[in-house]
């Protein structure tokens, strides 16, 4: 029988005003306002909220108002109901200003003011960093300035910091430095919105909450772990920002470390907050530091070249807008990574992540040892040998075991069969964007989701040794993939050397 799926907490969120920096950016119109608008459609908005929007250019509220109803003609994930569209859409306001002159935070308080008293704010406000990262530190600085972080006669004031957090360890440490010079610890929301899909935080309710994983999630039973963010998407005119980051700081030291840590974390002691984030960061801190001979030999690094994706031509990666002609910014990224724990001692973990690849597919493939003895004979070309256990986190969400069973028939005969889950089965789900709950616990003030300083640290003095070895031994080969296709042939080959093979994500 089918049940409704839960909504995502019980209670709408406190009254409060939502402030966008970067209102006019991608993330806004993709992201932001269509996650604030399905929080609204289940009743875990406030009723009495605001949304400002922050940005340069010269726009009236009105207008605004108008550029957004737009967007989410085309950004909205599910069909937008014209009733409560009206009323989202009369509490949308917009600020004017550079992002580093005082005047700006001036307007902004005004407004704030206003949304208190026109619609009972309350004081509370959520402030959403969706900008260059080089105006992290000069936002919120200003806003300390202009007293709009103040947290006064019990009312909140928070910050949500986008990604990605830091170009290396040093960055990443002077910018927390900022923060906290200007923000409490408990005000500053470094956000991963990984962490907010439905699988994903489903990952340690499946490990945990079923009393059969736990005694063979281990290195005894666990041969190794595949996570795969494959994307069909090409930079989509974030080429500047491309060329400084690359797949590897861009998806793989944060969104996929993050999903790493939920495979293979201890499980917490409760689901209190700090209890879940102590076990993440344990687990970061124990991912093998490589040596530069280990990052050559473990890792891959791929660029697109002109292809074909969905049937379409498209160019390749040197050819997009604020691109460099000759650039080495890999848009392709596999690497093995080991973690030094009595738990996964020996047990590699192979991530990869891409750019116009043939499909849009995060999964994480769990595979398990091949039983002792092979009674029904060399099963290992059977492409649903050994068992698996695959977390699909998009699009299609869902979970499945890969299991062996017999095929009618008088002789014994073996094949691989699966036993699928998918969300569908709750019943119908409007799909989200997994930022709804990343904004919701925001209001909540709950930020067992969100980083803590000591695990963007972990993160990044992982990764270090791979981006000092890139660093220093520029690739020669790109690009090395044509685009539509699964990436460059050195990943198989990794893949080959240690006896397996990347798993095709599911169509
Ligand atoms: C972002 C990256 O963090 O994640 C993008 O900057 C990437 O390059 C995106 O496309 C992927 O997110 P999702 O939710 O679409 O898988």
């Amino acid at each position: 029988m089918n049940q409704q799926i839960e909504p995502l907490a019980s209670h709408p969120a406190p009254p409060c005003a939502v402030v966008i920096f970067g209102a006019s950016g991608d993330l806004t119109k993709r992201k932001l306002v269509p996650s604030l608008y399905n929080l609204a459609s289940i009743g875990m908005l406030p009723a009495d909220f605001s949304i400002i929007g922050v940005a340069r250019r010269e726009m009236s509220h009105d207008a605004f108002r108008e550029q957004m109803t737009k967007d989410m003609q085309e950004f909205a994930t599910q069909k937008i109901d014209p009733a409560l569209w009206d009323k989202f859409r009369e509490r949308i306001y917009y600020c004017q200003g550079e992002f580093d002159n005082p005047e700006t935070y001036g307007r902004l308080a005004t407004l704030l003011e206003e949304s208190e008293k026109k619609h009972g704010t309350q004081g509370n406000a959520l402030f959403y960093l969706s900008v260059q990262p080089t105006y992290f530190a000069p936002i919120a600085e200003q806003l300390k300035q202009h007293n709009l972080v103040e947290e006064k006669d019990g009312h909140w004031r928070r910050v949500i910091v986008e990604k990605p957090f830091g170009h290396d360890l040093a960055s990443a440490r002077e910018l927390n430095g900022r923060l906290s010079a200007a923000l409490a610890e408990s005000q500053i929301f470094r956000i991963d919105h990984y962490l907010g899909k439905e699988t994903a935080q489903n990952i340690l309710v499946f490990r945990v909450g079923n009393a059969m994983f736990e005694p063979i999630w281990n290195r005894h039973h666990i041969d190794h772990v595949q996570i795969t963010v494959a994307e069909s998407i090409g930079v989509e005119g974030r080429g500047a920002f491309y060329e400084t980051a690359g797949a590897f700081r861009d998806v793989i030291q944060n969104h996929m470390f993050m999903l790493m840590a939920l495979i293979a974390m201890e499980p917490p002691n409760s689901l209190a907050g700090e209890a879940v984030r102590n076990e993440k960061v344990k687990l970061l801190q124990a991912v093998r530091q490589m040596t530069p001979d280990e990052v050559l030999r473990d890792t891959v690094r791929g660029q697109y070249g002109a292809g074909t994706v969905n049937g379409k031509p498209v160019p390749g990666y040197r050819e997009e807008k604020n691109v460099a002609p000759d650039s080495t910014i890999e848009t392709y990224a596999a690497l093995k990574l080991g973690i030094d724990n009595w738990r996964w001692a020996g047990v590699p973990f192979y991530l990869r992540s891409g750019k116009r690849l043939p499909r849009r597919s995060t999964e994480i493939i769990v595979r398990f040892k091949s039983p002792a003895l092979s009674l029904f004979g060399d099963n290992e070309a059977d492409p649903l040998g050994p068992n698996r256990l695959i977390f699909h986190i998009q699009p299609e969400e869902g979970i499945a075991l890969q299991v062996r069973a017999k095929v009618p028939g008088p002789t014994i005969c073996t094949r691989g069969v699966k036993l699928d889950f998918g969300y569908s089965q709750f019943g119908p789900v409007a799909p989200t964007t997994g930022y709804e709950k990343m904004m919701y616990d925001c209001m909540m003030g709950d930020s067992t989701l969100f980083h803590r300083t000591d695990m963007v640290d972990a993160a990044w003095i992982a990764a270090q040794p791979i981006i000092e070895t890139w660093a220093a031994n520029p690739p020669t080969d790109l690009p090395n993939y044509a685009a539509g296709t699964w990436g460059p042939a050195a990943a198989e080959e990794m893949m080959h050397r240690d006896q397996h093979n990347w798993q095709i994500p599911v169509a």
